[in-house]
């Protein structure tokens, strides 16, 4: 079986996919709406340790064990130990990757829809801002369009994944991104030129500390999992396509550092907009929605350039939810001996059917809350603050104390044997990372999170 495996077809093929999984709704969409609730350059800050901290290693590690285990995330584990229990973690991974695709297909269908909004040319007639995020409430709170958009995306997900992984997730990922790239740094220019924009890179570049708690760590560490793919089996499922010519390190290095780029640009371009518009930072959600548009009004050629720019975040989202059921693919073919297709049209409907009540948390059912969220928002918090997190946590513990260093090094310095030689303090510092860092890091912030510490901490006053 494993001979059958497919492989990227090229070198970059790794390093593309991977960056489109991690690209996506996570920077353009979901970092500055968290970090605009969320006190703005402390938060970035706090982001950015996350991400070159724990994300980098953790996301090393990730890669190895799925090159190395050559499978699912839960084949990849049992490859790779005797013992019963880590197999689960894999298992959690492809039901977090279930949920996340359930709330994400959801926002990728507002950006499909934008993309037929900028067509009609509906961002034209804006008069102020406040206009464009009346429009946006007034699409979320019909049903059938967020339903029909929805399922929209996740047929285009279902199209790709059903025809394979080389010729599906390659070839798109292969052309977009850059393009991508550049219109986001338009966008940024247009926002810092707009007046007032100073106040909003104020609030992106200046810290003010007093911003932040205890919860400003955990959901900046919830973003940098989220939005690197990390914690859940997705860049193990690719790194399992992966040969062992191929640089880890250096791959690894690479996405994350266009990931960041990414969101820093699209943090940039929205608040220098949201302030120079008047627009309220903490808007949630609704906030890429709310402010990009009454940017494109402004542009000259506003009408053709909103129309190119849904179409890319579409695209972007599109190679990440592939990724998503990418995983829940392979581990239904590979370990269940699953036909391909029919993995992919039955997760399909089922997380079709998963997503709707997330879908209806904007409008039918706004006012059912579970511990004070949205279901919408609850399976958001659950994955990226929760699970994730922990899936990375227990990547970190399996390479540093159940496989074992010894075994895991070697196989890191396949591909990398040139890196290592000229720079090899860095396999010190990824294992002091994976042993003690990160494992008693996320432990603390994960016992936060849900409240645990606070009541530890009274004990013993
Ligand atoms: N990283 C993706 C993004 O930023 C989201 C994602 C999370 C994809 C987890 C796969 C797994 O858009």
């Amino acid at each position: 079986m494993q001979q059958t495996r497919e492989n990227w077809g090229s070198k970059v093929g790794f390093i593309l996919a991977a960056a489109g999984s991690a690209i996506g709704l996570g920077n353009i969409w979901r970092f500055p709406y968290v970090l605009g609730e969320n006190g703005g350059a402390a938060f970035l800050f706090i982001y950015l340790i996350c991400i070159a901290v724990i994300g980098l290693p953790v996301l090393i590690g990730e890669i190895l064990i799925g090159r190395t285990g050559k499978r699912n995330p839960v084949g990849s584990f049992k490859a790779l130990t005797k013992s019963g229990f880590w197999p689960y973690v894999g298992g959690m991974g492809i039901i977090a990757g279930f949920m996340i695709l359930s709330f994400y297909a959801i926002v990728a269908g507002w950006s499909f829809g934008y993309v037929v909004e900028a067509i009609k040319g509906s961002f034209l007639d804006y008069n102020s801002p406040a206009q464009a995020a009346e429009h946006f409430n007034l699409l979320i709170s019909d049903v059938t369009w967020i339903i029909v958009m929805f399922i929209i995306f996740m047929l285009l997900t279902m199209l790709v994944v059903y025809f394979g992984v080389q010729k599906g997730i390659e070839r798109g990922s292969k052309i977009m991104m850059p393009a991508l790239l550049i219109l986001l740094v338009i966008v940024m220019i247009k926002g810092i030129s707009m007046e007032g924009s100073g106040a909003g890179l104020e609030f992106i570049l200046k810290p003010d500390w007093s911003k932040i708690s205890a919860t400003t760590v955990l959901l900046a560490l919830g973003q940098a999992f989220f939005t690197l793919s990390l914690g859940m089996g997705a860049m193990l499922t690719y790194g399992s396509y992966m040969s062992e010519k191929d640089n880890i390190p250096s791959s690894a290095a690479q996405i994350l550092v266009l990931d960041t780029l990414i969101a820093v640009i699209a943090g940039i371009a929205i608040f220098t907009a949201v302030f120079s518009t008047g627009l309220d930072p903490a808007e949630g959600p609704g906030l890429i929605f709310h402010t990009l548009p009454a940017v494109f009004t402004k542009m000259i050629g506003g009408h053709l350039f909103s129309i190119f720019f849904f179409i890319l975040l579409s695209i972007a989202a599109l190679t990440s939810t592939i990724s998503l059921m990418e995983v829940i693919t392979a581990y239904f073919v590979d370990e269940l001996n699953w036909k391909r297709h029919s993995a992919v049209i039955v997760f399909g409907i089922v997380t079709i059917l998963f997503g709707i009540p997330s879908a209806l948390s904007f409008n039918v059912l706004n006012d059912f809350t579970i511990f004070g969220l949205t279901i919408f928002g609850l399976m958001e918090y659950l994955t990226a603050n929760v699970m994730l997190p922990l899936g990375g946590m227990l990547i970190a513990i399996f390479i540093a104390y159940v496989w074992g260093f010894d075994k895991a090094v070697i196989e890191l310095k396949k591909g990398a044997e040139r890196f290592f030689e000229r720079s090899g303090w860095s396999i010190t510092f990824w294992k002091i990372i994976l042993k003690y860092f990160a494992p008693v890091l996320i432990f603390i912030v994960l016992l936060q999170s849900i409240g645990l510490l606070d009541k530890i901490t009274n004990l013993f006053q």
